[in-house]
């Protein structure tokens, strides 16, 4: 934890120290100066000083004189705890979800963010030339516009947890009490939010695992997004290939669904198994095969699994390379605070991690796959990335417009956040429904009249 000079940036400045392992018992001491021109940022820990000098540009606007002081004081931040530990970090001292939003508002103010990434923030190269790579595959598909709608629905319930994940969802046997009365309150929030759409680019049905659902309550709800549909992409995360049945996919495909997610993780049984998945690698392999010819396909795998060794992931890519999906998502495995997987369970080592994801750039780009969104979370392994990768011409136009942020985004179910933006998306407005079912199934009606604040 750090006690700095300037206390509205400390929450920032944790964020930093959070990129290295085991620095929160340092006690770190934060002196900011400024004179004149220039800015001093001291940090002060175990006995020692680490002093870096800035100069501020002349005649900028408060706001612009703010996020340089607080730019400058996290990159001092990030050069004292290099220096300290003699490490670099892939991102250098970038400590936000979203690179790529970082690169093009770069590219818009100076004509460059190649060099910025790499002198100023202290980005790797490798990691600057994943952001430059991203930035050209989604040429055609990047458009900013106001009025660009992408429609999202929530679905809270899985088959089963999985021993990883801290996404906020049910098991559905568990809580298959309020499953009726949440489809019944998730369709009134879609008919209501049908009138905020302007120019409709996509509908994302995400969960959880949405064909967890019976094939009565996911007809409810793919009837309605049907008649919003003006056969735009429409994806369903169906997920989960133990949930995944002939009948749920021919539902999905008679009401207009182009694109899925059949999702191994890993293509080891034994880790499945560890999981807790319910499902073999065999059976993603049996279910794909259902799908293909049908829908778009995306398949997920996770770098960093407990007990998975580098030749474990490369199993997994290497399978997943040859059934040949349009897309493939390659996540590190992030040990969040709401997953069963404690961060002692899994350390895997930052090079070894590391090694598993540039293995899966390279393998992908060499076989006709480029990178087309990436994010970063919190307490990610090795301080890596999430990257999606897509056959030519095949890339989720969803997934591009929520990562920019340059798109509204008119969300539906418990735990969903609407966005709107403006001009572009320099500034974006949110409203967000609870997270718990129950609380969401209360406020349904103060969720819609806050959803009209925001659209209307
Ligand atoms: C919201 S989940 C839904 C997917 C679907 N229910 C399934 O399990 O196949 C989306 C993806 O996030 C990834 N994910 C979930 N928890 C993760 C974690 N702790 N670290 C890294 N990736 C994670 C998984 O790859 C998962 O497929
Ligand atoms: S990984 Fe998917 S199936 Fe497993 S608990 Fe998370 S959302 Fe549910």
């Amino acid at each position: 934890m750090i006690k700095s000079d300037l206390q509205h940036i400390e929450s920032e400045l944790n964020e930093v120290i959070s990129l290295f392992e085991d620095v929160e018992k340092l006690n770190i001491k934060h002196i900011f100066a400024k004179k004149e021109d220039r800015v001093v940022n001291t940090f002060v820990f175990v006995g020692k000083s680490f002093a870096y000098g800035n100069l501020m540009p002349k005649n900028l606007s408060e706001i612009e004189e703010k996020r340089l002081i607080k730019r400058f004081a996290k990159l001092s931040l990030y050069k004292a705890l290099s220096r300290f530990y003699e490490k670099e970090m892939p991102w250098g001292s970038l400590t936000g979800i979203r690179p790529t939003k970082l690169a093009y508002s770069q590219l818009e103010s100076t004509g460059e963010f190649e060099e910025f990434f790499i002198d100023t923030m202290k980005v790797s190269k490798e990691k600057t030339q994943l952001v430059k790579n991203v930035l050209n595959t989604q040429k055609g598909i990047y458009k900013k516009d106001d009025n660009n709608t992408d429609f999202f629905v929530f679905i809270p319930f899985c088959p089963s947890r999985c021993k990883y994940c801290s996404f906020i969802t049910n098991d559905i046997e568990k809580t298959k009490a309020y499953v009726d009365e949440y489809v019944n309150a998730l369709i009134e929030e879609i008919r209501h939010s049908a009138k905020y759409i302007k120019n409709l680019r996509s509908i994302y049905v995400g969960g959880g695992t949405p064909v967890s659902l019976d094939n009565k309550n996911l007809e409810k709800v793919l009837k309605e997004l049907a008649k919003i549909n003006t056969g735009v992409e429409f994806s369903v995360e169906a997920g989960r290939p133990d949930a995944i049945t002939k009948e749920n996919l021919k539902l999905l495909k008679d009401y207009g669904v182009n694109r899925i997610c059949v999702n191994p993780q890993t293509f080891n049984n034994k880790t499945l198994q560890l999981l807790g998945r319910n499902h073999t690698a065999e059976q993603v392999i049996d279910v794909y095969n259902l799908t293909k010819d049908d829908f778009s396909v995306n398949m997920d795998l996770i770098a960093g699994l407990e007990k998975e060794t580098f030749s474990d992931f490369k199993y997994s890519l290497d399978t997943a390379l040859s059934l040949s999906p349009d897309n493939i998502t390659v996540h590190t495995l992030c040990v969040k605070k709401g997953s069963y997987l404690s961060a002692e369970t899994n350390r895997l080592s930052a090079n070894e991690v590391n090694d598993m994801v540039d293995y899966a750039y390279n393998e992908l780009t060499k076989n006709g796959y480029a990178p087309y969104y990436l994010y970063r979370q919190k307490y990610m392994a090795g301080n890596l990335e999430n990257v999606g990768y897509t056959k030519p011409g095949k890339a989720c136009v969803y997934n591009v417009d929520v990562m920019e942020e340059i798109s509204q985004n008119v969300a539906c179910g418990a735990n969903a956040i609407s966005k709107r933006v403006f001009n572009g998306g320099e500034r974006i407005e949110r409203c967000a429904s609870p997270k718990d079912i129950l609380t969401y199934l209360k406020n349904i009606e103060k969720i819609k009249s806050n959803k009209d604040k925001l659209f209307v």
